[in-house]
């Protein structure tokens, strides 16, 4: 079968040419490539809210994403009830400007409201899975052209023979439900492009090591029994104090596209609270860490889009998690509060051949 590829632009221009040189080695002038979509995850009231944060989507996105809006708790305050105000207006916002938006997500095991609690049976989960994603992906059909079909899959320390992790869908569907959102996804929308979303692949750790294994493993069987998957969504969350493993990463990236599978970096962030607290010296380090991250993967495949998990150090995550015992902010994106461009967007520019 043939992939599907998150088109914006020129973005089909090379893909699957296989290996790419090495970024370093590669600046723009002596060889030329198309752009690699670059885009954030959004908090749409602030598009609307903050004339900052919006000249700054502006000025350097072309892939949207909503940061929430499009899950279940976010969309479904009630099992009769679909709210989808927020990834209305943020598509609306897309269209309006030329950029295009991807879904996530659909099937994940958190952000699940309250009365899905009440679904207990195999036959229930199945027939709110399917309903789900029948009004979600049908709603916007044509419109969003790449979702996170599943998000976050394999456990977080997965063991040979306990690689999921527990979700309401794989307590009462098992693996299998990962084939069914993806072949139900497919049905609805047969132009969309299917990813399998995930975290935790790039340090030289065993931790890493384990999931890498069992997300391979677990590919390979989708792959198998022909479950239509277009492409591997590599999250970057990365923590700023563990070096990238990038010889594993490559690799790894090898075996995934060796199976015929896109790559999108679609959540990238470097999670500071371990570093120095003087702002220049993380923000070096922050960059360094996402230099050699997209580099592992530019070595082996040129990825359709790099999006980084918010687009401000202003709005980000990282803290509700991860918040640095100094009481510093974290600056863990690639505009600081002010919306001034760190090193981690010179990174990112640079990566992505992006001019401006
Ligand atoms: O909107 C309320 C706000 O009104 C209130 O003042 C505030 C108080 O804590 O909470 C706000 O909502 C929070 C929201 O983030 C803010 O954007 C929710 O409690 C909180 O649960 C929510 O967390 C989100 C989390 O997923 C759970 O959905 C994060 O923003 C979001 O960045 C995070 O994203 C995940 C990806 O989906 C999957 N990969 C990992 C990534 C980071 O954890």
């Amino acid at each position: 079968m043939r992939r599907r590829q998150f088109v914006l632009g020129g973005l089909s221009a090379g893909l699957g040419a296989g290996a790419l040189p090495a970024l370093a080695r590669t600046p723009a002038k002596t060889a030329p490539r198309a752009a690699i979509p670059f885009g954030a995850a959004m908090r749409v009231d602030l598009l609307r809210d903050d004339p900052d944060y919006r000249r700054a989507v502006l000025e350097h996105c072309q892939v949207l994403v909503g940061e929430g809006g499009l899950k279940w708790f976010d969309l479904r305050p009630a099992a009769d009830r679909f709210v989808f105000d927020h990834p209305d207006r943020l598509l609306a916002f897309a269209d309006a400007h030329g950029m295009q938006m991807r879904g996530h997500t659909l099937a994940w095991y958190a952000g699940m409201p309250k009365w899905t609690e009440a679904i207990t049976t195999k036959q229930a989960a199945e027939r709110a899975l399917y309903e789900h994603i029948d009004t979600v992906v049908g709603r916007y059909k044509g419109r969003i052209p790449s979702w996170d079909v599943v998000n976050e899959a394999i456990s977080d320390n997965p063991a040979i023979d306990k690689p999921m992790r527990s979700s309401l869908w794989q307590d009462l569907l098992g693996t299998q439900h990962i084939d069914m959102a993806f072949r139900r996804t497919a049905a609805v929308d047969p132009k969309v492009q299917l990813v399998l979303n995930d975290f935790g692949f790039e340090n030289p750790t065993g931790q890493c090591r384990a999931k890498r294994t069992a997300f391979l493993r677990l590919v390979k069987e989708l792959k198998d029994r022909g479950t239509p998957l277009h492409a591997i969504g590599l999250q970057g969350h990365l923590p700023g104090e563990k070096e990238i493993d990038r010889e594993g990463l490559s690799r790894f990236v090898s075996e995934l596209h060796g199976m015929e599978l896109a790559i999108l970096v679609t959540e990238l962030d470097v999670i500071d609270d371990k570093l120095p607290p003087d702002p220049a010296i993380r923000d070096e380090i922050v960059a360094s860490r996402a230099q050699a991250f997209l580099q592992a993967i530019g070595d082996v495949v040129r990825p359709e889009a790099v999006l980084t998990w918010g687009i401000s150090d202003k709005f980000t995550w990282v803290p509700i998690w991860f918040r640095r015992k100094d009481g510093l902010p974290n600056r863990p994106l690639p505009l600081d509060a002010n919306y001034q461009p760190k090193p981690l967007m010179r990174v990112i520019k640079a990566f992505t051949g992006a001019t401006t």
